[in-house]
């Protein structure tokens, strides 16, 4: 026997231990080791074949070994009986704590699921700033210095002479700065307007922003790549109907109606008895937008749309207030 023989025996007992899952495994581990024929007895029973100069310290280290053994087996075996305690004072019949699960907010959820459909269609995603410079929001849009949208009446500047942007559109010359064509973006995000506040009218709002600028792109593109997404997110009966109409930043512009999704054009309350709603601006990019951000707008033509997330989301759930989207109570989110 040496010194390696008992620290051997230390490890076989330490792995069968830990193997030992209940008591009567316990049990058979303390016999193995510490029974009258166990392991430990084993060792002292070579004692008389150590020499005597080394007998004292390896007597030691086997009373040790004995000792410790018998610890871990008690202090096991008590862990046992405790835990056999307490599971007779659980009652597993009592009803569990309720986990109240969060959910997505309404125009969250529509962000998402509109711009999983543009990302099928081949659309990669930007962001910009909320606060932006007074060229990104309306000069590199092709607004003239004197338009009614600069007016203090409609636009948050701040102190440092930025705007909170009015629309997502300024996403539009940011990305076409520091990206040469082809670009095919979609863009969400909030925009300020200083508004007075009611029923119809909010302070912040969501629009997702599109932009595909590209050689040979066409009216056609903007049209079929439209009424895809329409048939996507409306269902596929959904009819589009496009009507003429002006921004600075297209030419020719125009306006998007779907057919109302709720009577299904037949007319109705949401749709104002008209069939229609309007879902969307949007129009070929103007060369000047296109000259501002140093593309050759001989080469490149594109398309751009933008629409506004409330009124989708409002128009969707029957919500007469644009208010309730950004009070947070509880109330109103959980029903979603
Ligand atoms: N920026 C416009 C707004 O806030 C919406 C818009 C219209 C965006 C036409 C476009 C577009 O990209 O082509 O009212």
């Amino acid at each position: 026997m040496t010194k390696e023989t008992i620290l051997e025996v230390r490890k076989q007992f330490e792995e069968a231990l830990n193997r030992a899952k209940d008591p009567a495994s316990l049990e058979k581990v303390k016999h193995e080791f510490l029974g009258r024929k166990g392991k430990v007895a084993g060792l002292f029973s070579m004692m008389g074949d150590i020499p005597p100069e080394s007998r004292k310290e390896m007597g030691k280290m086997l009373n040790k070994l004995k000792d410790d053994l018998s610890e871990a087996v008690a202090l096991r075996s008590e862990a046992f009986a405790s835990g056999k305690e307490r599971a007779k004072r659980i009652d597993y019949s009592l009803p569990g704590y309720a986990v109240h699960r969060g959910s997505q907010h309404p125009l969250t959820r529509a962000v998402d699921d509109m711009l999983s459909i543009f990302e099928r269609l081949g659309f990669d995603i930007a962001y910009g700033p909320e606060v932006e410079t007074d060229w990104y929001n309306f000069e590199s849009l092709n607004f003239p210095p004197n338009h009614p949208a600069r007016d203090m009446q409609d636009t948050f500047y701040t102190e440092g002479g930025g705007v909170l942007r009015t629309h997502t559109s300024p996403v539009q010359t940011r990305y076409m700065s520091s990206h040469e064509p082809p670009v095919r973006i979609v863009a969400p995000g909030r925009v300020y307007r200083n508004e007075a506040i009611s029923a119809r009218s909010y302070c912040l709002f969501h629009q997702i922003e599109g932009l595909y600028v590209d050689e040979n792109i066409t009216f056609a593109d903007l049209k079929g790549t439209i009424e895809l997404f329409c048939r996507l997110y409306y269902g596929k009966d959904v009819k589009i109907r496009f009507r003429g109409s002006y921004f600075p930043f297209t030419e020719p512009s125009a306006e998007i109606d779907v057919s109302c999704f709720l009577c299904g054009g037949k007319g109705c309350p949401v749709c104002k008895q008209t069939g229609w709603l309007e879902i969307m601006g949007c129009g070929m990019v103007d060369p000047n937008v296109l000259k501002a951000v140093g593309y050759d707008h001989e080469k490149y033509s594109g398309y751009a749309f933008g629409l506004g997330v409330e009124r989708m989301v409002m128009m969707r759930l029957g919500i007469h207030d644009i208010r309730i989207l950004f009070e947070n109570d509880v109330e109103f989110l959980r029903q979603f």
